[in-house]
């Protein structure tokens, strides 16, 4: 397993270009079965994720092409020969569970592996299915699988979500795009990723109206054509590198970003003294001198704080001058990273869903251990500040998230380099 070296202590300058969102692709790639024509993803990222959403495409018999180098993804299920995703591949990834959908619409039948839990809590999928039993599916839970029908196909019905669910947004809206009749979709995710999906479902032909706001309506049709669509910037990317000049002192440009991705996030950054502007290619962070002032932290539902920048923030307040609280909102036991920043030097008090941090003057680099995806790289964000040399060990939860990092830093300055193990 390999693992990155950090050397902290320079401030950053640059410019870092920000990929394709791995959220977005992750729900846009499973919409090719929703169609026999071609579906082209552009800007796509080069990650893990990625790849295991092509294997198991690719297991239905799906065509997947990596082009550009992988940066263009070809789909096509004119052709699919199963419509079961199995156990083995999707306890990978949680997000296979975005197959069930489009295969009950396209199909009117499917049999998805339970996904298991993970790391940051037990994410059942109990919302999405459902979601899926309002528009008509039956399902069975049986060995470890949701054995789901429709015969005759899936009907428009109302989906009243009882607390916002990205997954299952993106399940049933994908679903009604083919469903008889209307979808009202109540208390929708508004996550970026979800306007993505829409933008590219509607130029698959897809009647789609309210995407962004918590009502999304949908009149099925009675198919969809091919597409080609750009996948929207990554804004959980984005958010981490603007982190990376805010810990370190300097000046980063992130190309490619939108203050709209990140509005709640930057609020935040500005709160606790770092400047965000925009500029004509993305945009710009700097701390040029004095310390991170505290703040406090309360994740949320889009266009709240996103808990997947919880864990980076969590780095930066660790030398914040003054308390800062953390509140994870959305999943049960996301402070893995806490211990870790604490062998680092960091003061933290977990309660529960409540992290306080006490900020120190600096951290000291320390050997630590990755436990999941975002937590990898609020570990990294740590070792860019601190005195001395941190090594963060399983990073191959970094490679599900975020394509060549030590490469995008150490081009604005860091001191950091990835040791085979
Ligand atoms: C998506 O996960 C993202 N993953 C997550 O990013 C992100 O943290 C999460 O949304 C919240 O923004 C992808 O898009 C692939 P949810 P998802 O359904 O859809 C509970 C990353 O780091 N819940 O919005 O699984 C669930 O346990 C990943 O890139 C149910 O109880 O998240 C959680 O507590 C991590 N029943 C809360 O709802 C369900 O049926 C929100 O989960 C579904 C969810």
């Amino acid at each position: 397993m390999d693992s990155i070296l950090v050397k902290g202590g320079a401030p950053l300058s640059g410019e870092i270009p920000i990929a394709g969102a791995k959220n977005a692709c992750l729900t846009l790639m499973p919409a090719t079965l929703l169609s026999d024509d071609p579906l082209t993803l552009t800007n796509a990222p080069r990650l893990s994720d990625i790849k295991t959403m092509t294997t198991l495409l690719q297991s239905l018999g799906a065509e997947v092409s990596s082009l550009q180098e992988g940066r263009v993804l070809a789909l096509s299920s004119h052709n699919l020969t199963s419509q079961k995703a199995d156990y083995d591949i999707v306890r990978k990834m949680r997000a296979s569970i975005l197959v069930l959908g489009p295969l009950l619409a396209r199909y009117g039948q499917a049999t998805v592996s339970l996904p298991g839990g993970c790391a940051i809590g037990a994410r059942p999928v109990d919302l999405h299915l459902r979601a899926l039993e309002a528009l008509g599916a039956t399902l069975e839970l049986r060995d470890g699988y949701v054995h789901a029908s429709a015969s005759g196909g899936l009907k428009g019905g109302t989906v009243a979500f009882p607390f916002v669910s990205v997954g299952a947004t993106e399940n049933v809206l994908m679903a009604a795009t083919l469903a008889k009749g209307t979808t009202v979709i109540e208390n929708a995710a508004q996550e970026p990723e979800i306007v993505d999906l829409a933008q590219c479902l509607r130029t698959m032909g897809a009647r789609i109206e309210g995407d962004g706001t918590p009502t999304i309506t949908v009149e099925g049709v009675d198919q969809l054509h091919g597409a080609t669509h750009r996948v929207v910037t990554d804004r959980i990317e984005l958010g981490t590198y603007m982190l990376a000049p805010a810990i370190t002192g300097g000046t980063v440009e992130c190309l490619g970003g939108r203050i709209g991705l990140v509005q709640a996030f930057a609020e935040k950054l500005h709160d606790a003294g770092i400047e965000v502007s925009e500029t004509a290619r993305g945009l710009s962070v700097s701390r040029e001198n004095g310390r991170i002032k505290p703040v406090n932290v309360e994740t949320a539902p889009f266009p709240g704080f996103p808990t997947d920048l919880q864990a980076q923030m969590m780095a930066l307040l660790c030398t914040a001058n003054g308390t800062s609280v953390l509140e994870e909102r959305i999943f049960e036991n996301r402070f893995m990273h806490a211990p870790e920043l604490m062998r680092m030097g960091a003061q933290i008090d977990v309660q529960g869903g409540t992290a306080t941090v006490t900020g120190v003057d600096r951290l000291k680099g320390a050997p630590v251990m990755a436990t999941d995806l975002r937590a990898s790289v609020s570990l990294i964000l740590a070792g860019l500040a601190a005195e001395g040399e941190t090594v963060v060990s399983r990073v191959y939860h970094l490679d599900r998230g975020y394509e060549r990092v030590e490469e995008k830093l150490s081009a604005c300055g860091a001191s950091i380099e990835r040791i085979a193990g």
